[in-house]
């Protein structure tokens, strides 16, 4: 008989098992609603990222419709050979005067976005300076990039300040100098809170280092119209690399690099996601168009997202739960215990309540917890008749009293 040599991952299935953090994937039924069926069950879903419930939109939906008539179901080719269209050139010409800045570069997901970019513009002699609660696709860029990756405590300036001063040198801008990239997400994803912008920006200029921000749960979130944490924070010519995220507030799919034109030409040459995978079908292209226009058309939705969040927000605190530092929709449920966490999950879904629990690896060992994602598109009684339930299991399992 052969022997499996993948046999080692069962082991790791079932000691996962045994922590409780074996999951299932919860199956969803309909569309991407903020009440809808998963698993056979009508919850009331917090666990989605589609803020403004643009999933579902009906210019977005009509628009990609239209597309795929026209244009056809899928592109072809990658952008560099024969994939890219008109439709696709249109998306960054008017993601970058959104964006306010020269050029837009459109990868096919933030994940891509990041990891393809950081690994283009490091390589190994070069330095990144990374807050240790980035995404996992900036610590993925960071690895593929061969630079030296150096971890600074969450939103710690000064942390952050000493790693860049301590650094070896060249003189900023001489030719020989190692590169130093210093990198923040603009809303941290599992916590919710903001990106300290303004204060990194700062120290990437005191030391001649490139400014990233990773704003892919800001985008349609903060600032005028949804433009993000550059300009909710007012360092608009400050970040030299923003990347965006077309998959969550725009209800869509894909991430984008907005930037100086050199810079998005150079991620032409240079971004292995852009030049080695194909580039997005046209009906998704314009239904990210169509989400631009929904920005700029109907900022109403982002003002009953923000009304939202702060009832929600309010609701579990008056509760007695953790919610942590969150400055945004997203609002953790802080219990500890990763199986403690798993279990309020489970027993809030059985109430009728899907808010997806959080464990190690993806948050420390001792802060799992319940995330919450509020969205524009939730009624109040939706609100309140979770934190109903939130109220009920969080008593049971005497995490609040
Ligand atoms: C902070 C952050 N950056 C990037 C991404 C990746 O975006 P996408 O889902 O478009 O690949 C995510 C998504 O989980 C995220 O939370």
């Amino acid at each position: 008989m052969r022997h499996d040599p993948l046999a080692f991952l069962a082991a790791d299935l079932e000691s996962l098992r045994q922590q409780g953090l074996y999951r299932h994937l919860r199956i969803l039924e309909g569309e991407q609603k903020p009440k809808t069926s998963f698993d056979h069950r009508q919850v009331v879903n917090l666990s989605s990222n589609n803020y403004l419930g643009l999933t579902t939109h009906p210019r977005l939906r009509k628009v990609a419709l239209e597309a795929t008539e026209k244009l056809g179901v899928g592109s072809g080719s990658v952008r560099t050979i024969a994939g890219t269209m008109d439709i696709h050139m249109e998306l960054e010409r008017r993601l970058a005067a959104f964006k306010k800045t020269e050029a837009v570069v459109v990868f096919q997901s933030g994940f891509a976005a990041n990891a393809g970019t950081v690994a283009a513009v490091l390589s190994k002699d070069d330095f990144v300076v990374s807050d240790e609660l980035n995404h996992a696709s900036i610590i993925d860029g960071c690895r593929l990039s061969r630079a030296t990756i150096k971890v600074f405590p969450h939103k710690d300036v000064d942390a952050a300040r000493k790693v860049l001063k301590d650094l070896p040198g060249g003189k900023a801008g001489s030719k020989d100098a190692p590169r130093k990239l210093l990198i923040t997400d603009g809303v941290f994803s599992m916590d919710g809170d903001l990106g300290a912008v303004p204060e990194l920006c700062a120290v990437a200029e005191e030391f001649g280092a490139i400014m990233m921000v990773d704003d892919a749960h800001a985008s349609g979130v903060f600032g005028k119209n949804g433009r993000g944490t550059i300009d909710h924070f007012e360092v608009h010519g400050r970040v030299d690399v923003q990347v965006g995220t077309l998959s969550k507030a725009i209800g869509v799919l894909g991430g984008y690099v907005a930037g100086t034109k050199t810079l998005i030409e150079f991620l032409y040459h240079r971004a292995r996601p852009f030049l080695f995978s194909t580039s997005h079908p046209p009906a998704v292209a314009a239904a990210c168009l169509a989400a631009v226009d929904v920005l700029e058309q109907e900022p109403e939705i982002i003002d009953r997202l923000w009304d939202n969040t702060r009832f929600f927000k309010a609701g579990l605190n008056t509760l007695g739960f953790n919610t942590g530092l969150s400055q945004s929709p997203i609002t953790p449920v802080i219990v500890g215990d990763g199986a403690l966490a798993m279990k309020l999950s489970d027993r809030l879904f059985d109430g009728g309540v899907f808010a997806q629990g959080i464990a190690f690896p993806t948050v420390a060992r001792d802060k799992a917890r319940v995330r919450t994602i509020v969205t524009a598109t939730h009624t109040r009684d939706e609100l309140q008749f979770a934190l109903d339930v939130f109220s009920k299991v969080g008593r049971e399992l005497g995490i609040i009293k």
